[in-house]
């Protein structure tokens, strides 16, 4: 069975109003699930979203109740967040073994930095041809690790795997995106010995296994689903008010679209937007936080092809994300690809409808934005890559006047 989006485009008018509650974040909730693992006690989270990679994820965690240091193939593969799991299995259980994981395909996704790291705490690794089999030695052991780039993911692996591990951990060059300073100060809370959150520099001190002792861990606002609803209240919205989410973690993309004319006012927990009828363009870099997120560009992209000029996009973190350009040339966007890291965007520029197919989750929300901007009805195939990280976005966008719906097909 297939699912589709239709969406009757708005023709460039601006016509969106009310209010849209962010759901709890995809890479927060991700990361938390498999922290459970170095505790010794239940526990419980609140604003869990609804979306297809926590299915997945608790599915691999019910797996490990099986076996538990093997991830299941047929699960990892299917989405990069499994190698989160890795750390506290190998912490935890001094062994594991998984498939190369899987996820929306970005450019290469490698995962050196994982191996690297858990050869530095002492763990010997051994690849054959399906999977990595990594075995601690004993108690893995705290290591001075320094990260050649930097990694969400690889970051917070090795800072879990160091919650259990035997002295301290250093790790240098440690990504500061806020939902890993935002998980080590729960971790913290419950016995962990973190320090440096939101610094490039961690310092973990080993110890025994956690406990939560009934507190719960509540998943914060999704960054990106809040920067994406804030673009698409720019693209089409007369009034919209974003709630349940924290500005502050949008300073770069919400100050670039008051740049470019979009009227934004932000509270503690708000975001209110009103499109104007004309806007400039504007430079994006995407960048580790606090940078412009890499998530954004697909959208950010959409934006910019209704902006006055010529600007370009430089992509610094992946080297395969702009497979979503030739469908928006194709609707009337004027966007060039100059190498993997850049495109060019000249604006603004009708667009008009088509039936398209996302390409990943964040170019799948970028398709929805120039489906709503079009004139004329487009469909988007494959629903479920936009349901990966999109609570039941159909149901959320009608609410603020999007005709939008959910068609399903054999
Ligand atoms: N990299 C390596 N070796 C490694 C690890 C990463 O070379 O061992 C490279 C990657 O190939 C990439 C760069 O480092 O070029 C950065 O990748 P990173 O590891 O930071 O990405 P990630 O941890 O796999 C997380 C998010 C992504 C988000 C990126 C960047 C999760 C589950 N995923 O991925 O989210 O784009 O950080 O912010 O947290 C999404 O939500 O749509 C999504 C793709």
């Amino acid at each position: 069975m297939r699912e589709r989006f239709v969406v009757e485009g708005l023709n460039g008018q601006k016509k969106l109003q009310g209010e849209i509650a962010v759901r709890g974040a995809k890479n927060a909730v991700l990361k938390i699930l498999p922290a459970t693992v170095l505790f010794a006690d239940e526990v419980e989270l609140q604003n869990v979203p609804h979306i297809e990679d926590v299915d997945r994820m608790r599915e691999l965690l019910e797996g490990l109740k099986t076996n538990q240091t093997i991830l299941r193939k047929d699960i990892a593969e299917r989405f990069r967040a499994s190698i989160v799991l890795t750390g506290p299995v190998l912490a935890r259980y001094g062994a594991v073994e998984f498939p190369f994981p899987g996820g929306c395909v970005l450019g290469e996704r490698a995962i050196d930095l994982f191996l690297n790291g858990f050869k530095a705490m002492g763990a010997s690794v051994v690849e054959d041809d399906s999977y990595f089999k990594i075995t601690a030695n004993g108690k893995l052991k705290g290591a001075h690790i320094i990260f050649p780039l930097v990694s969400v993911t690889a970051t917070e692996t090795l800072m879990m795997a160091a919650v259990l591990a035997e002295g301290e951990t250093i790790i240098e060059n440690a990504a500061m995106e806020p939902e890993i300073g935002y998980l080590a100060e729960f971790l913290n809370s419950c016995g962990a010995q973190i320090s440096g959150m939101n610094t490039p520099v961690l310092r973990i001190q080993g110890g025994e296994l956690l406990r939560a002792e009934g507190k719960p861990f509540v998943v914060p606002p999704d960054r990106i689903e809040t920067g994406s609803f804030a673009i698409l209240a720019a693209l089409a919205g007369k009034d919209v008010t974003i709630t349940n989410c924290d500005p502050s973690w949008l300073n770069v993309p919400l100050s670039l679209l008051a740049q470019a004319g979009v009227l934004v006012e932000t509270t503690q927990n708000t975001i209110r937007i009103r499109g104007a009828s004309e806007y400039r363009m504007v430079p994006v870099r995407t960048h580790e936080y606090p940078g412009f997120p890499t998530d954004l560009q697909a959208p950010m992209a959409v934006f910019m092809s209704q902006c006055a000029g010529e600007g370009s996009i430089l992509e610094t973190i992946f080297d395969g994300r702009f497979r979503y350009v030739d469908d928006l040339v194709v609707m009337g966007a004027d966007m060039t690809v100059m190498n993997p890291h850049r495109i060019l965007i000249r604006g603004p520029k009708k667009l008009t409808r088509k039936n398209l197919e996302s390409p990943d989750l964040r170019g799948g929300l970028a398709y929805l934005l120039a489906a709503t901007v079009a004139e004329g009805t487009s469909t988007i195939d494959n629903a479920y890559l936009i349901d990966r990280g999109y609570e039941r976005i159909e149901e959320r966008l009608s609410k603020l006047g999007l005709s939008i719906k959910r068609e399903t097909s054999q």
